[in-house]
């Protein structure tokens, strides 16, 4: 079975829809066909402050989120990141392998420090993509299942990995990005020319899952469209009711093109009540799963507690090959 490895980020408390149409929902797909690890990434978390207990509590949230999302831990390693110490050990390896300027040239970190400020990034943000790098390599995975935002930080594991191979051997896979083109970027519902996410949509834009159903069926209902009134799917002329559509397809199985026509001669309005039940009947049970395994702490520790074990025998192993490659001397 080739394997794969995602993670996400536990800082937002709720994930939101593009989280799980993006990313989750094809964690839980290739569980089935995969050697899977998905992991909740507290060591990236902390690129930014964190009040130690709401991480702890976000941290049991996401856990929860993804297993009420379908994660069975009977077949995938769910684990959270800190508990493999691993990670930031061949971290600090990768560090010493990445350029400035490589470094320098992610998207990511040049939005998020804008944002922040030049002087209140941290150096850890700066070099959270060289950490996820490491996150990748560790478990030898063949392919990484994230949206579209991440594929830039893909790139650069597979420059480090084939940088790492020729100067020391063959040691890492080169996995390989795997984002679903129809869902890889899934858009503000009031901004549709900008992603979906926490720090950059505005509240009626953001699909939280864990909100109280009502708001979400009224946000989808209030979705920017466009003063035409047919429903096509053009995401240039039509990125509002594209993103509509997408969303749609996705949460009912039915291909766009089929939406497209069963829609014609109808107005915005019947497409936007058909995807708030959609996404009322996506998000009632999930909420109430979420809540069931978080009512049940232990048995949470417990799956984490396997899935540490079992991610940590994996690598420890490629850690232990990694540090003789390079010439440390091993411990006696
Ligand atoms: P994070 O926590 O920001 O997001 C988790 C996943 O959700 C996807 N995503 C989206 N997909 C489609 N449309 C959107 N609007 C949207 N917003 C978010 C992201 O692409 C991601 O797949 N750096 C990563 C976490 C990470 C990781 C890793 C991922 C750490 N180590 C190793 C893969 C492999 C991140 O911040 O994801």
């Amino acid at each position: 079975r080739p394997r794969v490895l995602s993670g996400i980020q536990p800082t937002a408390g709720s994930f939101h829809l593009g989280n799980y149409l993006g990313a989750v929902r094809q964690w839980v797909a290739l569980q089935e066909s995969h050697d899977a690890f998905y992991m909740v990434v507290d060591l990236h978390a902390i690129t930014v402050p964190q009040d130690p207990a709401e991480l702890r509590a976000n941290t049991r949230l996401a856990v929860a989120q993804l297993l009420a999302a379908g994660l069975d831990p009977e077949r995938c390693t769910l684990f959270v990141q800190s508990h493999v110490p691993e990670h930031a050990q061949l971290g600090w390896v990768m560090n010493c392998l990445t350029g400035f300027g490589e470094a320098s040239r992610m998207t990511q970190f040049k939005d998020k420090s804008a944002k922040q400020g030049a002087d209140r990034a941290t150096v850890g943000l700066f070099t959270y993509p060289v950490l996820q790098v490491a996150d990748i390599l560790l478990y030898q995975a063949n392919q990484v299942p994230v949206g579209e935002d991440q594929r830039q930080h893909i790139e650069l594991t597979r420059d480090l990995a084939e940088r790492f191979n020729g100067r020391y051997g063959q040691t890492f896979t080169v996995p390989a990005p795997y984002i679903l083109k129809e869902t890889a970027k899934i858009f503000d519902l009031q901004d549709p020319a900008v992603k979906m996410s926490k720090s950059a949509s505005t509240p009626k834009g953001l699909i939280n899952l864990l909100d109280d159903p009502k708001a979400t069926a009224k946000k989808v209902k209030s979705a920017v469209t466009d003063t035409d009134t047919v429903i096509r799917f053009d995401e240039e002329k039509k990125p509002g009711v594209s993103n509509l559509l997408t969303i749609l397809s996705t949460l009912s199985g039915s291909p766009v093109e089929d939406l497209e026509r069963s829609y014609e001669g109808k107005g915005y309005g019947a497409l936007k009540t058909d995807l708030a039940e959609a996404m009322v009947e996506f998000v009632t049970p999930f909420r109430v799963r979420t809540q069931e395994y978080l009512d049940d702490p232990e048995t949470l520790d417990s799956i984490l507690a396997k899935g540490a074990e079992k991610a940590r025998a994996v690598a420890a192993e490629t850690l232990a090959q990694t540090y003789d490659r390079m010439g440390f001397l091993p411990a006696k």
